[in-house]
């Protein structure tokens, strides 16, 4: 972490919890993180709880997240959607790109980003997601995957929507697998995504941009992780489903 940026926890919920079962765990995280104001604080449910967890959510420090927007204002894109649709429920982030996405529902960096251009012109933060998988950084790839994923999915990006968005390093290995990266490996490709960005938008810039590490981030590791210096924030799959596990990497990185 880094004190000129302020470290952003995301739970990303994927598909699991009702509607119900996810406001009783935003009710217990809410206590839990009361008064928590270093870190932002977002928790990203299923599409159709994001009414339900944003009426749960009302006057606390805990923002709502999307984990996908589309691209288009409306139209015939069954299964998709619009940002505003988003944005009418209380969305301020939208994961973009997450490596889930990208392998079972054959999204691209094209794809990536059009939809992070469209949330950004709507209002709405994406989280855009890259990562090598386990075959790639044995081959020695890491680094021209993840680049290409990073300048693929930020094509076009003026400096203000850069500033106004949220990068998130997820090696697929790392994802849901108890393997977590080691803070030395995540901040080496952290520090290259950094260097990208100083490249593409300038020194100033890249060093206000958040970069999220995500893959197996649990509390007993996240203070470790969160202590590198570009690391600004976790992305949590697994422990964001857990009320007290999810408090607690919030408040390693507060
Ligand atoms: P896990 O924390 O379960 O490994 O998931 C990480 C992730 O994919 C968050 O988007």
């Amino acid at each position: 972490m880094n004190p000129n940026r302020k470290p952003i926890i995301a739970g990303n919920w994927k598909m699991y919890k009702t509607s119900a079962e996810g406001v009783a765990l935003v009710n217990a995280l809410k206590a839990e993180v009361a008064g928590i104001t270093k870190a932002e604080i977002v928790v990203c449910p299923t599409a159709i709880s994001l009414p339900a967890i944003n009426a749960a959510i009302a006057g606390s420090n805990i923002q709502l997240g999307s984990q996908n927007v589309h691209w288009e204002k409306e139209g015939a894109f069954t299964g998709e959607i619009a940002p505003a649709m988003l944005k009418e429920h209380g969305v301020r982030y939208t994961i973009v790109g997450h490596s889930e996405r990208r392998q079972f529902f054959g999204e691209t960096d094209a794809g990536v980003n059009k939809r992070a251009k469209a949330a950004l012109a709507n209002g709405l933060r994406p989280i855009v997601c890259v990562g090598e998988m386990l075959a790639e950084r044995e081959a020695g790839k890491t680094e021209a995957v993840v680049a290409g994923q990073v300048r693929g999915s930020l094509a076009g990006f003026s400096k203000d929507d850069i500033l106004a968005t949220v990068i998130a390093y997820e090696p697929v290995w790392a994802i849901g697998t108890g393997k977590t990266a080691s803070p030395a490996q995540a901040q080496e490709v952290h520090a290259l995504i950094r260097r990208l960005l100083t490249e593409l938008f300038g020194a100033d810039v890249a060093g206000k941009v958040r970069i999220q590490y995500g893959g197996s981030v649990k509390p007993d590791n996240a203070k470790e992780l969160l202590g590198q210096p570009d690391i600004d924030g976790a992305l949590v799959g697994g422990a964001s489903l857990k009320a007290a596990d999810f408090a607690a990497i919030v408040k390693a990185a507060a």
